[in-house]
């Protein structure tokens, strides 16, 4: 991408769950902007959105490379069916698209990417960067670091994943049906297949032959990638829980030799982008509501898993609309713009 001074931007999916905090984020940031321009489907068209002191009125995204012409840089969320079709186009037109859905994740010509792991995949980029998925980014935070000092052989996590991961409509389904469950009226539902107030359920995607859902499978296949590790054997449940926001996740890493949870503890607390939160005399630990909002990702419950001697465990939690979605997104294209 050519160098300037600052940069046109184009965010897709502006009024969903992630392109709000998109918005939030390159003006917190400071993101060199010349030009920001909101879209979204005909739904939101003329909407105003306020960016610093403007507001900018969202356009329909439409299909065509002409609709990208002079965008440098496209944050898109508005689901992978969507990316699927406007993302060729705006790499045609000259814009390097960061792309926050499955799309294109595992299309070995797109680099998959967190910036504290493996930002320097981002320089083999055609176009095309993707961000990887929420869970994936909360748990190989916590785990790459200690990754890159020992040997990992197996991971095994189970998540707690909020409502607003799966969007807008799912978290205000959750506020909904926790008011209507309380006022002992009947529960709708309408984003979620199952009553998520007061409940859990396994997560929301379809389940394969082999017993694991599309979210499993993701953050398996994601992590490897990621790591460029196709050895690392990760086994992993997914849950759906009624949290507004951030998703939390238990860990257990399996290492080649024996750890030590207070090297673990320096390392982790040392690693860019982690917050260790760790008072066993306290019994506190990291929590969705105090990671939600926040950029770290909080990792504690650091400990030696009794079951395995070469085996730690972890609790950890991260907002995913944050580190799991937008400011990995923005992080990105910080690197894009200063290489
Ligand atoms: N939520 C998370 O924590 C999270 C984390 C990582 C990745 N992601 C991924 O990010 C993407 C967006 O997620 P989200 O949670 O932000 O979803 P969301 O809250 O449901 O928002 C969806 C956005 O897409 C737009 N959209 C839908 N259909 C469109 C179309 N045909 N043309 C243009 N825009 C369209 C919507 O616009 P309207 O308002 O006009 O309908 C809205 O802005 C998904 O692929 C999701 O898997 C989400």
């Amino acid at each position: 991408m050519k160098k300037k001074t600052k940069y046109n931007v184009a965010i897709v999916g502006v009024t969903g769950a992630v392109g709000q905090e998109m918005v939030k984020i390159l003006e917190e940031r400071k993101f060199p902007v010349a030009k920001l321009r909101l879209l979204a489907s005909s739904r939101s068209k003329g909407k105003e959105v306020k960016f610093e002191s403007q507001k900018i009125k969202i356009e329909e995204l439409t299909f065509q490379k002409s609709a990208f012409e002079g965008v440098d840089i496209v944050l898109s969320s508005a689901g992978s069916s969507v990316s699927k079709q406007f993302a060729p186009q705006a790499v045609q037109a000259g814009a390097v698209v960061i792309d926050n859905t499955s799309a294109f994740r595992m299309d070995p010509e797109v680099p998959l990417v967190i910036p504290e792991i493996n930002a320097g995949d981002i320089a083999k980029h055609k176009g095309m960067i993707a961000n990887p998925n929420c869970s994936a980014i909360i748990m190989l935070m916590a785990i790459a670091p200690l990754y890159k000092k020992r040997k990992i052989r197996r991971v095994i996590c189970a998540t707690y994943q909020s409502a607003s991961g799966a969007g807008a409509k799912a978290m205000r389904e959750l506020e909904t049906q926790t008011k209507d469950f309380l006022e002992g009226k009947p529960v709708q539902k309408e984003a979620f297949p199952y009553q998520i107030a007061f409940n859990l359920f396994s997560h929301n995607s379809p389940v394969s032959d082999n017993g694991y859902n599309e979210e499993e499978l993701k953050v398996i296949q994601e992590s490897m990638k990621i790591l460029h590790d196709d050895k690392i054997k990760i086994g992993i449940t997914c849950i759906r829980v009624p949290v507004f926001r951030a998703h939390s996740q238990a860990i257990v890493v399996e290492f080649d030799q024996k750890p030590s949870p207070e090297e673990a503890r320096k390392i982790l607390s040392e690693a860019p982008g982690v917050c260790v939160v760790d008072d066993p005399k306290k019994n506190y630990f990291p929590m969705p509501i105090e990671a939600s909002g926040k950029d770290g990702v909080l990792v504690g419950r650091i400990r030696k898993d009794l079951s395995h001697e070469n085996a730690l465990a972890l609790f950890v939690a991260g907002d995913q609309l944050r580190k799991g979605a937008a400011l990995n997104a923005i992080q990105i294209a910080e690197v894009l713009v200063k290489s």
